[in-house]
């Protein structure tokens, strides 16, 4: 969405997206300083993404991350984004009693959270129908829906066969009908992404999904490199950030040990002994 660099990227902006022949750029943020990198490489859209509870909070899988947990990220992601639409993401057992919850919850997120959309994972176009009707744009989110891992046996791409196929289009179809104004379309083979983003007026934001989708969404920690636990094909990294920290933390580690840290340069003299030019004027900054 180059032509809107400068100001605020809108729900509808993001819906006409593919009418404009645009590609959106979403990445995931769950802090302060995620927030600020991720606004600063002039992403579209930042998800608080219930992933969170496992490159964050260290859990296995995201069932665990609760809405408070979301939340407090949302809020800290809010101080670090000016131009990008944040999506904070419902977590699992946040709206899977039924719209009514569904609805309270996510206004939580708008009103405490300062968020100005929600995703929610499934083919639950009577979730989206009731959110939309109390103003919360919707963000869908078929194929591998990490909140179903249970159901799947696992982590495993979805949409493949004729009967998956079918099902997936009809379910994206369902969630637009229903006033969505994104979907996320995750680990599906690439024909099905780009039949389904052909169909749908409303763009897709793929996560290997392929190419066609009309913008792609990667995890910040996947991206960069620092989360080691899980490799799929599509996440390519862009840095080793994890490897660097640890270099980075073991050198200041061996520094300590070895007595070359601090040095006196990095340490404070009695002003009425210092001399006038080795006297740091303030302790932080200008
Ligand atoms: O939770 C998350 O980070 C997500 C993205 C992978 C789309 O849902």
């Amino acid at each position: 969405m180059a032509d809107a660099r400068l100001s605020r990227i809108t729900v509808p902006a993001v819906a006409t997206a593919p009418a404009r022949g645009e590609r959106l750029v979403m990445l995931t943020a769950y802090d302060y300083p995620s927030a600020r990198l991720v606004e600063a490489a002039g992403a579209d859209l930042v998800l608080v993404g219930d992933s969170l509870a496992m490159v964050v909070l260290g859990h296995d899988d995201t069932l665990a991350v609760t809405m408070d947990e979301m939340l407090h990220h949302v809020r800290a992601v809010r101080r670090g984004t000016e131009r990008a639409l944040l999506v904070a993401d419902m977590p699992y057992g946040s709206f899977h009693l039924g719209p009514e919850q569904a609805v309270a919850n996510a206004v939580r997120f708008l009103k405490e959270g300062g968020a100005e959309a929600v995703k929610i994972e499934g083919a639950r176009p009577e979730i989206v129908r009731a959110l939309v009707a109390a103003e919360v744009p919707v963000m869908g989110h078929l194929g591998l829906t990490p909140q179903s891992l249970h159901r799947f046996g696992g982590f495993r791409v979805q949409g493949r066969g004729q009967e998956a196929r079918a099902a997936l289009l009809a379910a994206a179809l369902a969630v637009e009908e229903a006033g969505a104004f994104s979907l996320v379309l995750e680990c599906i083979p690439s024909a099905l992404a780009a039949e389904v983003s052909e169909v749908l007026t409303i763009p897709t934001i793929g996560i290997g999904a392929g190419p066609a989708c009309d913008g792609q969404v990667l995890v910040f920690h996947d991206l960069l490199g620092f989360e080691p636990r899980l490799a799929p094909r599509f996440v390519r990294r862009y840095a080793e950030l994890g490897r660097d920290a640890r270099e980075a933390l073991a050198a200041f580690a061996a520094d300590v040990r070895a007595g070359r840290f601090p040095t006196a340069a990095e340490s404070y003299d009695d002003p009425a002994t210092a001399q006038p030019e080795t006297e740091p004027a303030r302790i932080y900054g200008a």
